[in-house]
């Protein structure tokens, strides 16, 4: 069977999961990874016959696709700001807003005055808190923009913690990682900075999320654990009185829905701002205490 011909099963195997389009991204994502070509590479190869090892290694990756598992977790990994991580069933695989909360964050704090840096040395050494940090994304690409910067990611998964400090390990980042439920025991220290995506789909909307999604994700990363999707942000908004400096900046991925509510609870911050993602959701909070 050539390249081209496998293709076009493998389309018509996904065909009730996956439109044409994606299903064609996703074969040239698998194909990269499986036949170690490049996507020119690989145009130019769809006429050849595909070796009998390769065949049963993309036959394996498909039928996990056919159970809707997504692809990120069939690889063990995905890109995130530039980077590979290590993705598996116990974290939430980092979705492109979060890749924008992050470019958020680099940017303001970048511009931020008292932090401002020469030759990658700052005038005082950061403190990061990132709550609920999952695979680990936030932190470590912080680290990397910010190596002089003192950076702690608490979460309450046990292994998304591991997860987390494979990624760290990987890239060099020395991260203080800490097992803590955060909505039941209380933060140490103060911080310049204050960064999360928490868990936030309500109760009301779980019959919004995909069946993939959730299935495989795991639940905790998603959905607020009470009626309340905005408990994260209460808490967040009532500790920055005691843990986050004057001045100090906190940065949330939320709920589009929820826009003015979460903001709301930072109106005693001396500025708060709801930003859009780039599908123009109500999707980011950047306050200045
Ligand atoms: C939406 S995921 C975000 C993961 C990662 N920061 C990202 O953006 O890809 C939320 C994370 O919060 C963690 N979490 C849920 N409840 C928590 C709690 N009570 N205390 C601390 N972390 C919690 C979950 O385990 C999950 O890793």
């Amino acid at each position: 069977m050539t390249l081209a011909e496998y293709k076009a099963y493998f389309q018509d195997q996904l065909s009730q999961l996956y439109c044409p389009t994606d299903s064609d991204r996703l074969f040239l994502i698998l194909c990269e990874e499986v036949l170690k070509l490049n996507r020119i590479e690989l145009r130019n190869s769809l006429h050849a016959d595909v070796p009998e090892e390769h065949r049963s290694e993309l036959d394996k990756i498909l039928n996990q696709l056919k159970s809707g598992r997504p692809y990120q977790q069939i690889l063990g990994k995905t890109h995130f700001f530039g980077l590979h991580f290590l993705v598996d069933e116990n974290v939430l695989i980092p979705r492109p807003e979060t890749e924008e909360l992050v470019e958020l964050a680099v940017a303001k704090m970048k511009k931020s005055g008292s932090w401002k840096m020469e030759d990658r040395s700052y005038s005082r050494n950061l403190k990061i808190l990132d709550i609920g940090t999952g695979s680990g994304v936030i932190p470590i690409c912080l680290k990397k923009q910010f190596p002089q910067a003192e950076i702690t990611a608490i979460d309450y998964s046990e292994k998304a913690l591991e997860t987390a400090k494979k990624n760290a390990n990987l890239h060099s980042a020395d991260i203080n990682f800490i097992h803590q439920d955060y909505l039941n025991q209380g933060l140490t220290g103060t911080f310049d900075v204050i960064i999360s995506n928490p868990p936030y789909i309500g109760m009301d909307e779980v019959g919004e999320i995909g069946d993939s999604v959730k299935e495989f994700e795991p639940e905790m990363a998603l959905f607020s654990p009470t009626s309340d999707a905005l408990i994260f942000y209460r808490k967040i908004a009532a500790d920055a009185e005691h843990h986050l400096k004057e001045n100090g900046i906190v940065f949330l991925e939320i709920n589009q829905k929820l826009g003015k509510e979460t903001l709301a609870l930072f109106n005693n911050f001396h500025r708060a701002e709801l930003l859009q993602d780039l599908s123009g959701n109500d999707r980011f909070i950047y306050a200045v205490k």
